[in-house]
C-alpha cells in the first residue's frame, strides 16, 4: 500500500483512496501532504475563545465580514442576528451589481440595496459596494443597446448614479472587478470583455475617476482573484495586476486598494509564503491598502470525512491570514458567506458524493466551526495596525 494510501486508512477516509483516478497525481500528492501536515499539527483549532471575529479584528485595528443577501438577512432573523454578532462590515452579494441595481437602461432599483445599507448601519456594520463594472452579471438589456458610440455615457451614468446613490455611505467600493486574464493574450494581461472591446484599457481609468468624483469618501478597490497561490498562472496574474496598478497610479488614476478575493481550493491551491508576502509588499509600496475580499475554501477535492475536511479548511484560513496580517497594508478581510447554510459553492462547486460544502466559519446550523477558531485565532495573533 502506498505512502498515501496508508495514510488515508489511518485517518478513516476509504473514499480519498478511490478518488485517485479523478485526481490528478500532482493534487493527489499535494492533498495527501496536507493530510499529512494537518493531522501532525500541533494545536486542533479547538475553540479557546468565545469572543466574536469583529471584536477580535477590531483589537487590531482590522475589520472582519461577510457577504450576504437582502433576501437571507430579511427572513432568516438567526442568521442576522449571527452576521451582526459577527462582522464589521457587510457586502451585498448581488444586489449592487449591474443586473439587478440597473435592470433597464432608464430604471435603478435601489430597494435591496437600501434595505442592506440600512441593516449594516442600524447594527454598527461598514457596507461596501460590489460592484461598479464587471464583465459578469450585466443585465439582458445590454448587448442589444450598448455600443461605442454611447458606452462612455452609459458607463458613466451608472457609476455617477449608483455611487452617487450610496456616497457617504460606502467604506470601499469594488469599482472595477475582475479585469484581468492572461490566457487571453494581450501583452498587458487585460481580460477581453465588453467594457475592453468598446472602450480600450481606458474603461478602469474613467470607472475610478467617475467613482472618486460620486462619491469622494469612498475607498477605491481594484479587485481580482487568482492572486494568492504558488502555481504559475497565479504568478501571471500578480504581475499583470502589478503592472496595471503601477499604471493606474502612474497617471494620476484614483485607485486607493487592491482587494484579493481568495477563493482557495483545498487540496489544490498552494500557499508560497514568500511569493505572497513579496506581492503583498510591492503592492504596498503602490501606497495602496490591501483588502481580502471574498475568501472562502472550497472542499470539492477535499476528503468526505468531515472532521478531517474542517481541519484541513481550518488549516488553510490559518496558513493563508497568518502570512496576509504579516503585511501591515492589509486592513480588511471578508469571507465570501458567514455560514455553510448559504454559500455559492452549493451551486457553483458541489461535491461529487453531494456531501454538504464546509467552506465558511459557520456549519449550516450556525455553530462555530474550526475554520472560525483559526480565523479568530489568525487575528489574536496578528500584529496591531
Ligand atoms: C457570485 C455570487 O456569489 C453568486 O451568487 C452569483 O450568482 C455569481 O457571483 N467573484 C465575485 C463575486 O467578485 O461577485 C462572485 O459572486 C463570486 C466570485
Amino acid at each position: 500500500m502506498s505512502k498515501i494510501r496508508r495514510r488515508a486508512f489511518v485517518l478513516g477516509l476509504g473514499t480519498l483512496a478511490g478518488m485517485g483516478t479523478s485526481i490528478v497525481a500532482d493534487e493527489l500528492s499535494h492533498l495527501s501532504n496536507q493530510i499529512q501536515e494537518i493531522s501532525d499539527r500541533k494545536g486542533d483549532f479547538t475553540v479557546i475563545r468565545n469572543t466574536p471575529l469583529r471584536k477580535r479584528a477590531t483589537a487590531k485595528g482590522l475589520i472582519y465580514g461577510a457577504t450576504s443577501q437582502h433576501r437571507i438577512l430579511s427572513s432568516d432573523k438567526k442568521f442576522a442576528a449571527r452576521f451582526a454578532q459577527e462582522c464589521a462590515i457587510l457586502v451585498p452579494e448581488g444586489e449592487l451589481k449591474w443586473r439587478t441595481i440597473h435592470p433597464s437602461p432608464n430604471y435603478f432599483n435601489f430597494k435591496p440595496g437600501d434595505w442592506m445599507v440600512e441593516f449594516a448601519h442600524a447594527h454598527g456594520m461598514l457596507f461596501r459596494g460590489h460592484t461598479l463594472v464587471w464583465h459578469g452579471s450585466l443585465p439582458r438589456w445590454f448587448a442589444d443597446t450598448v455600443n461605442s458610440r454611447n458606452v462612455e455615457q452609459i458607463l458613466l451614468k451608472h457609476i455617477t448614479t449608483v455611487a452617487g446613490h450610496y456616497a457617504g455611505k460606502i467604506h470601499s467600493w469594488d469599482v472595477v472587478n475582475e479585469a484581468i486574464h492572461p490566457p487571453h493574450g494581450r501583452t498587458d494581461g487585460l481580460r477581453n470583455t465588453p467594457w475592453l472591446q468598446l472602450l480600450g484599457p481606458n474603461y478602469i481609468d474613467i470607472a475610478f475617476r467617475a467613482a472618486a468624483k460620486a462619491d469622494p469618501q469612498a475607498l477605491l478597490v481594484y479587485n481580482d482573484f487568482g492572486l494568492d497561490g504558488a502555481a504559475y498562472q497565479d504568478e501571471l496574474r500578480r504581475t499583470a495586476v502589478l503592472k496595471l496598478l503601477e499604471r493606474l497610479k502612474s497617471v494620476g488614476t484614483p485607485v486607493h486598494a487592491l482587494g484579493i478575493q481568495a477563493h482557495w481550493w483545498g487540496g489544490v491551491t498552494r500557499l508560497d509564503s514568500g511569493k505572497l508576502k513579496a506581492f503583498l509588499r510591492d503592492v504596498a509600496d503602490l501606497d495602496l491598502k490591501i483588502m481580502i475580499t471574498e475568501m472562502d475554501v472550497t472542499d470539492k477535492k477535499l476528503p468526505k470525512d468531515v472532521i478531517l475536511r474542517d481541519r484541513i479548511v481550518a488549516g488553510i484560513y490559518e496558513d493563508y491570514l497568518s502570512v496576509v496580517l504579516d503585511e501591515p497594508a492589509v486592513i480588511a478581510v471578508l469571507t465570501w458567506g458567514l455560514s455553510d447554510r448559504y454559500t455559492w459553492l452549493s451551486k457553483y462547486q458541489p461535491r461529487k458524493d453531494r456531501a454538504p460544502v464546509r467552506p465558511l466559519p459557520l456549519d449550516a446550523q450556525l455553530n462555530r466551526k474550526l475554520a472560525w477558531n483559526a480565523i479568530g485565532r489568525a487575528f489574536d495573533n496578528a500584529p496591531k495596525r
